[in-house]
């Protein structure tokens, strides 16, 4: 194929995969013919045979599981399988919905005559196939022309009616397309409206419509369900947008009152996808202004080329005066200039086949070669002027595709022969009820079509409680459904409509557990299209570095709900999202240097993928308004999705942010009952289930406290021993997590403070009252609820639900509607709006739920509101002690106990919950117990590389398995692995200094150095100052010289001030600028040579808290 005027050429190898029926032939070219036999499908022909519907199908599958690149997986074969067998019961087969979107954007992609296909990724699909009525059909399209239209801002979309079972039970629309002006012979024979659609009116004449007889009439919707005789519905005014054309300069065409409408629907063509025929499937993209000028000009159109030249004062006597290419091309230039200047879509010829010729060059790259019409691509208007014109093009029908078919009114067989008359009467309520309902429908309508997906990455828990908020206020006007990030298909997100992501941000900058892997990594894997990206180390740090917009690539961050009527016509690249809206929404605190990071990095990653952002990115700081900005981020996003949607009117914003505020507790629907069976439950299995994890539990071999007598602090080695030896594997480097349980005496005290608390030994469950529909009607029944297991109420408390956070405010509300003192429920109440009072009494006095209810004490609390309404126990991670290799069956942690007083030291003495369980634990509790992998920090894979490690305090706990492993390995040379260690006083806290010294002496540490804070007579030394001041240039030396790896373990302030640090010595020791360190700090967390692991804020939490939260309240008052 050659381009005649750059000269290029290429082969088409696509054509290949053409259905093999042609257009031509070797005697003669079809090529004018307008309906072609080949995409001609007629109902009154014989059936396709079931073995050529089988082809069909088989090739279209076969070409969805490719799209995903998942052809030949076992998804693949079983959907091949269930696909054939359909086919050889009954003779068809459903497509899925992804299927189905899937099949309609390639039918686009493939459509030779459509010019405008480079947008072809960008459709928007309702799905429709189970309306059973005209009535459901009308209220459909109502739908499709109100998204379609956005005010102008046109967006291509597709309603699927049912497919075709055979021809008695047809859906069509009849009209060709959804808007059209009528037309009417009048008694001289001429016509007034648009002759194309004489037929169609005089159809609807017949059957009741009485049109104004004026030359824009808006035809009613003509539609015919399930074989029936088709119905009339007039199309409500206020779904057509129409513009008034008039001349950018010349005032003669406003004169002559010209308008058209804005969105084609064509709504007579047939899709066939692998075999399912649609008849009825009204689609619509926008005008190129050329379609117009040919509608008005055309004779067997509007005709108005003659009064339009005179009206121009045209010489129109000799044709060489070119009156009529000046009056088209006037006509060309208004059309556009109306479109625009009443922000209505529109595109020009020339723009619309330069995109063409990109979409052309893309497909020819991507598919090898492009199915074309050359002339239907060519414009009606200066053919030679645009691209297409010179570029030779094989025309070839592709499936999936679209077909023509004949005007219903050709072949149907009416039921109703005297339908004329009744239909009369009929007809007219039948208009009237159907515009006076539609704005009620609209919303029933769309609620049910757009579909929401709420994804939510949660390491404790609130991203999911915020998830299930957002679902609640989007279900006033969409079909939202919450699901967890690794449980989701990433296959269905090019499917999804409105996307939006929950998210927290963990370890540094790192994806929360259940927000790993699976999807981060297939979504890399699709952009970067590498094949292995399994191994999620590099992928953490690549994450990172999403944050920035990246050079290369299609960073296009496009608001495409803002009106912009020169949009993207030219994208070539469409990405895989290009018809996902989405908003993301990141929990994080800003005591940590990479704030919600995790959340940008999905942010950044679906607009990349071309997704369409239609609310900024919300970010929830949890030391200052978390919950407030959620809450305000939550009702912004849900009217921009409404306005994205055209819901506005539809929907009562107030009602749905009123639902942010509500509770949803209904006490009399929960009750809690004496179970059948008085067994406990094995509390490792439950939590195994409960939070879809494999757990093992462990036992207590020995426990050692670290810290000398003369400390007052605690810091314990736990050796475990794993119950099962093939289980919990782990590295060097790796966590342990561990499911604690709640310090007894305080589950009692909670338990004293029910109302209807059962005794210590009773086996009780909780249940929820449900309703179910019965054809006798409706009755009421309790069910066991399914979070819990049935156990006595010390079990629940103890194992499975926390009661030391402080409680939320919802809790807080709903204490305040059982608390029966005035005084107390009021200030409950206050707190339970979740703003600044309840942010202050969180924070200075971090209580647990029985402090709460000593606070206020008239709180009359159920076990069932408890039970329903508490979080549950999250596991403590803890960085294993020990090397599998020197101690095969164990697991070692290194735990400081934590206690310290609320109120900066003031308040109540607090234990925390895992490392004082930790610490009382006997070696007849069964500890449950998981590893979660830390591949970003394991030793290096070049085993002699030099290492440096850097672990204050309890952050030296990893480093204890890395010395182990190399003890163990120590035989295989001699290699450089230096440890910085930093306490308070080599007498008090020193730890593990006796295992250091063997360490050494065995040669697998080479260098020990030490930071002490607390050393009498001496200046203060934190790790941070031994590296700046005594090792600078070893540093340097080691990671720069000598290619090594830079670990750092522990608290997130310190580990901040370490990286400081190491850039300084870089600065100082290598000479570069801090431009240049940034760079080389990035490149050696790509390399994988920086590894962090961190704890959280464990050193000074609550100074470092205050001084977070007092920096959040001065930038919140400085916004305001
Ligand atoms: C990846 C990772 C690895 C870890 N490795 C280790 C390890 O090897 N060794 C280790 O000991 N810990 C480690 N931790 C920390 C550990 O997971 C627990 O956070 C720690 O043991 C405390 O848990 P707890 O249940 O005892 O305390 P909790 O009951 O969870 O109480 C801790 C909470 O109490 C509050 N608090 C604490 N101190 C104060 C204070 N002074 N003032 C006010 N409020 C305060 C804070 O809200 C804090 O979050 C690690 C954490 C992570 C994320
Ligand atoms: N989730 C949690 O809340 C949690 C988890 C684990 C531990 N903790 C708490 O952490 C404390 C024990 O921790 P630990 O034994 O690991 O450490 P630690 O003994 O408190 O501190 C270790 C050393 O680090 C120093 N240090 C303090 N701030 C530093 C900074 N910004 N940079 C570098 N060094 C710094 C300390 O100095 P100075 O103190 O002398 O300044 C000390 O010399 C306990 O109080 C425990 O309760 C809390
Ligand atoms: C160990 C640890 C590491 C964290 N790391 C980060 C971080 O790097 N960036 C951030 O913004 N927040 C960080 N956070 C804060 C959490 O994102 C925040 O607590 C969030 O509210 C948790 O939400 P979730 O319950 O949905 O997981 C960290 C919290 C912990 C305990």
């Amino acid at each position: 194929m050659k381009n005649w005027e750059t000269n290029q050429d290429f082969r088409d190898t696509l054509h290949v995969k053409a259905c093999p029926i042609n257009r031509c032939n070797p005697e003669k070219c079809n090529g004018s013919i307008m309906q072609p036999p080949n995409m001609m499908r007629d109902p009154r022909d014989p059936k396709p045979s079931m073995d050529s519907i089988k082809e069909l199908a088989k090739d279209f599958i076969n070409q969805y599981f490719t799209s995903m690149k998942r052809n030949d997986s076992e998804a693949h074969s079983s959907r091949l399988a269930e696909v054939l067998a359909s086919i050889s019961s009954t003779g068809t087969y459903e497509l899925t919905k992804n299927e189905l979107i899937f099949g309609a954007k390639t039918a686009w992609r493939n459509a030779p005559r459509c010019v405008g296909r480079i947008q072809w990724n960008k459709l928007h699909v309702f799905d429709c196939r189970k309306v059973t009525s005209t009535r459901e059909m009308f209220d459909a399209i109502c739908v499709h022309l109100k998204y379609a239209t956005n005010k102008g801002n046109i967006r291509s979309c597709i309603t699927f009616f049912p497919p075709r079972n055979d021809v008695k039970t047809e859906f069509r629309v009849w009209n060709s397309q959804l808007i059209r002006y009528a037309c009417y012979r009048q008694e001289d024979g001429s016509l007034v409206g648009d002759p194309a659609n004489l037929e169609l009116t005089e159809l609807c004449m017949r059957l009741g419509w009485k049109g104004k007889g004026g030359r824009f009439d808006l035809l009613p919707l003509l539609l015919q369900a399930n074989g029936e005789d088709p119905e009339l519905y007039e199309l409500p005014a206020n779904l057509v947008l129409e513009v008034k054309l008039r001349h950018p300069e010349q005032d003669w065409l406003e004169q002559m009152n010209l308008k058209w409408y804005a969105v084609p629907a064509v709504s007579n063509i047939l899709l066939d996808i692998g075999g399912v025929e649609f008849p009825a499937v009204p689609f619509n993209g926008w005008f190129m202004g050329t379609e117009i000028g040919r509608d008005l000009v055309d004779t067997s159109r509007y005709n108005m080329i003659l009064p339009m030249a005179e009206a121009m004062g045209l010489n129109t006597k000799k044709t060489s005066s070119l009156w009529k290419d000046k009056a088209i091309l006037e006509l060309n230039l208004a059309i556009l200039h109306s479109f625009q200047s009443d922000n209505v879509t529109i595109m020009d010829h020339h723009v619309a086949t330069e995109s063409f010729m990109k979409h052309f060059a893309n497909e020819v790259k991507l598919r090898g070669g492009c199915p074309g019409d050359w002339v239907w691509l060519v414009p009606p208007v200066s053919g030679s002027a645009t691209p297409v014109f010179h570029q030779e093009i094989l025309n070839y029908t592709l499936n999936p595709s679209c077909l023509y078919q004949p005007d219903p009114w050709q072949y149907y067989k009416w039921k109703d022969t005297v339908m004329v008359k009744r239909k009369n009467k009929l007809h007219f309520k039948e208009l009237a009820k159907s515009v006076m309902v539609t704005s009620r429908m609209m919303k029933k309508a769309m609620a049910n079509r757009i579909k929401t997906t709420i994804l939510y990455a949660t390491e404790t828990g609130k991203s999911y409680a915020y998830s299930l908020i957002l679902q609640e206020i989007f279900n006033h006007a969409f079909d939202a459904k919450v699901v967890a990030m690794d449980q989701y298909d990433i296959c269905n997100l090019e499917y999804e409509s409105m996307l939006l992501v929950v998210t927290s941000t963990f370890g540094n900058g790192d994806p929360p557990e259940n927000g790993e892997v699976q999807t981060m990594l297939r979504l890399f894997y699709d952009v970067n299209n590498q094949p292995n990206m399994a191994a999620s180390a590099k992928n953490y740090i690549n994450i990172l570095n999403y944050r920035k917009p990246r050079k290369r690539g299609v960073l296009r961050r496009r608001f495409q709900s803002q009106l912009d009527v020169s949009r993207d016509f030219d994208s070539v690249s469409q990405g895989l999202l290009a018809n996902v809206k989405f908003a993301v929404f990141g929990l994080g605190s800003r005591a940590y240097p990479h704030f919600c990071a995790f959340a940008h990095a999905v942010d950044t990653l679906l607009g990349e993928l071309e997704g369409e952002r239609v609310k900024e990115i919300g970010e929830g700081d949890e030391m200052c308004g978390q919950e407030e900005c959620f809450r305000n981020w939550a009702q912004q996003v849900f009217k921009a999705a409404c306005d994205t949607f055209c819901l506005q009117e539809e929907v009562n914003l107030e009602d749905a942010n009123a639902s942010l505020k509500s509770t949803k507790f209904d006490k009399s629907n929960f009750r809690v009952t004496v179970s059948d069976v008085q067994v406990e439950p094995n509390y490792v299995e439950t939590l195994s289930k409960m939070h879809r994890k494999k757990l093992s539990p462990c036992r207590l071999i020995r426990r050692k406290n670290l810290q000398s007598e003369k400390s007052g602090r605690s810091t314990i080695l736990i050796q475990l021993e794993k119950k099962n030896s093939d289980v919990l594997n782990f590295q060097p480097g790796d966590h342990l997590g561990i499911y604690p349980r709640n310090d007894p005496a305080l589950v009692k005290a909670l338990i004293s403070k029910i109302r209807d608390a059962t005794d210590d030994s009773t086996v009780v469950r909780l249940e929820v009252q449900d309703e179910k529909k019965t054809f006798i009607g409706n009755f009421k029944y309790w069910d066991a609820d399914t979070r819990l297991p049935s156990c006595t109420l010390t079990m629940a408390f103890s194992r499975f639900l926390d009661i030391t956070t402080p409680p939320t405010p919802q809790l807080l509300k709903l204490f305040s509607e059982c608390n029966v003192n005035e005084e107390q429920s009021t200030a409950l109440r206050i707190l339970g709006q979740g703003e600044s009072e309840y942010e202050d009494w969180k924070f200075s006095n971090n209580p647990n739920l029985v402090e709460v209810l000593n606070e206020f004490p008239s709180t009359q609390v159920d076990a069932s509101l408890l039970l329903k309404q508490l979080p549950l126990l999250q596991a403590r991670y803890y960085s294993i002690s020990s090397s599998p290799d020197v101690y095969p069956g164990e697991i070692h942690c290194t735990v400081s106990v934590v206690t310290y007083h609320t109120r900066g030291g003031d308040g109540p003495l607090h234990h925390g919950v895992c490392s004082s369980y930790l610490n009382s634990i006997t070696d007849e509790e069964e500890v449950p117990c998981f590893v979660r992998m830390a591949p970003t920090f394991h030793l290096p894979t070049k085993e002699d590389a030099p290492c440096i490690l850097v672990g204050p305090g309890t952050g030296i706990a990893p480093f204890r398995s890395f010395w182990q492993h190399r003890i163990s390995q120590i035989q295989k040379g001699d290699r450089t692995m230096a440890l910085l260690f930093g306490c308070r006083n080599p007498q008090q806290d020193h730890l593990y200094k006796d295992e250091v010294e063997t360490a050494m002496k065995q040669g697998a540490i080479s260098h020990a150095y030490t930071a002490f804070s607390r050393e009498e007579g001496k200046p203060k030394q934190y790790v941070q100052d031994v590296i700046m001041n005594d090792i600078s240039e070893f540093v340097f030396d080691l990671i720069h010289t000598r290619n090594g790896h830079f670990y750092v373990c522990g608290d997130v302030t310190m580990a901040a001030e370490v990286h400081r640090t190491l850039k300084d010595v870089l600065c100082i020791n290598g000479g570069m600028t801090p431009e240049q360190v940034e760079e080389y700090i990035t490149a050696m967390k790509s390399e994988d040579r920086y590894h962090e692991d961190i704890f959280g804020v464990t050193l000074r939490t609550y100074e470092v808290n205050r001084s977070l939260r007092l920096k959040g309240k001065e930038k919140k008052l400085s916004m305001k």
